[in-house]
């Protein structure tokens, strides 16, 4: 392995950097290149043809550009859509992002859990498979939330932060038949870990959060293990289309160790 190959990180906006965070914090010396795919944000409104043939392009051409030895698809919509299609056209090893069912099944006392995440995510076979798989014993309320994408893109880029969206999830799980059950919230999109305050704050502490950037920084580490790194300036953060689109996230990239923002021509 060359020492200077990075991982992969990829989303459509900042939500990875959920992932980022903890992969920091398991592996600092590994060099990152981080893409966004601002030109194709958001895809939890997208269809899964668009997802998957966007997800498997683009990785397909970042691949081949950077030759990383890992990629990550930091993204539970691009994940429980596509991560198999992707596995199959790449060599380097592949990990996903698929929502932290399993853990929050150990986590709940009530055995309600909700699970929040894009429109195109909680309709995936994909969770009905890791539903019957790890929670079939449980009430799996699933709730999509798309408009909290934006509101993590807001709030990294220092604006203020309107708990009306993350209320309104709370009043469709009280809506659901048992509401008062739910004690366990899987946060099934990487954007959503940003919020975990103002989600604490609407829910309180008699709910539990749960999401899946520790376990992904912990596969990545165990994957890339006995690898060696080759010391790095700083990270890569890339953009898709103008590098424009991430004005405002200087500071947040900054405190981040990243670089100046790129572009990828794709
Ligand atoms: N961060 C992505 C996820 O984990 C979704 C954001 C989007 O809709 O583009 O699902």
């Amino acid at each position: 392995m060359i020492p200077s190959s990075p991982v992969l990180l990829f989303d459509s906006g900042v939500g990875g950097l959920t992932v980022y965070d903890a992969l920091r914090e398991a592996l600092p010396a590994a060099p990152v290149i981080y893409t966004a795919d601002y030109a194709g944000i958001p895809y939890g409104k997208k269809t899964e043809a668009e997802v998957a043939a966007r997800v498997a392009g683009l990785l397909g051409r970042m691949a081949e550009r950077w030759q990383p030895r890992l990629a990550c698809i930091a993204c539970n919509t691009a994940s429980t859509i596509a991560l198999g299609m992707v596995r199959e056209v790449l060599e380097i090893p592949i990990v996903g992002t698929v929502p932290a069912i399993k853990p929050a099944a150990g986590v709940t006392s009530s055995g309600a859990i909700a699970l929040v995440g894009t429109a195109a995510t909680i309709r995936q076979p994909y969770v009905d498979d890791l539903e019957s798989r790890f929670a079939s014993d449980k009430r799996l309320v699933r709730i999509a939330a798309p408009d909290l994408v934006e509101l993590a893109e807001a709030k990294l880029r220092g604006r203020p932060v309107d708990l009306a969206p993350i209320k309104r999830v709370a009043d469709q799980i009280a809506g659901t038949p048992s509401p008062g059950a739910v004690d366990t919230i899987v946060l099934a999109c990487t954007h959503f870990p940003l919020l975990t305050d103002e989600f604490a704050h609407v829910f309180g502490s008699s709910v539990t959060l749960v999401d899946g950037a520790q376990g992904i920084a912990r596969r990545i580490a165990h994957l890339v293990e006995g690898q060696s790194f080759a010391p790095q300036a700083a990270n890569r953060f890339v953009v898709t289309g103008p590098v424009e689109t991430a004005a405002g996230l200087e500071a947040a990239l900054a405190e981040r160790g990243f670089g100046p923002v790129e572009s990828f021509n794709a």
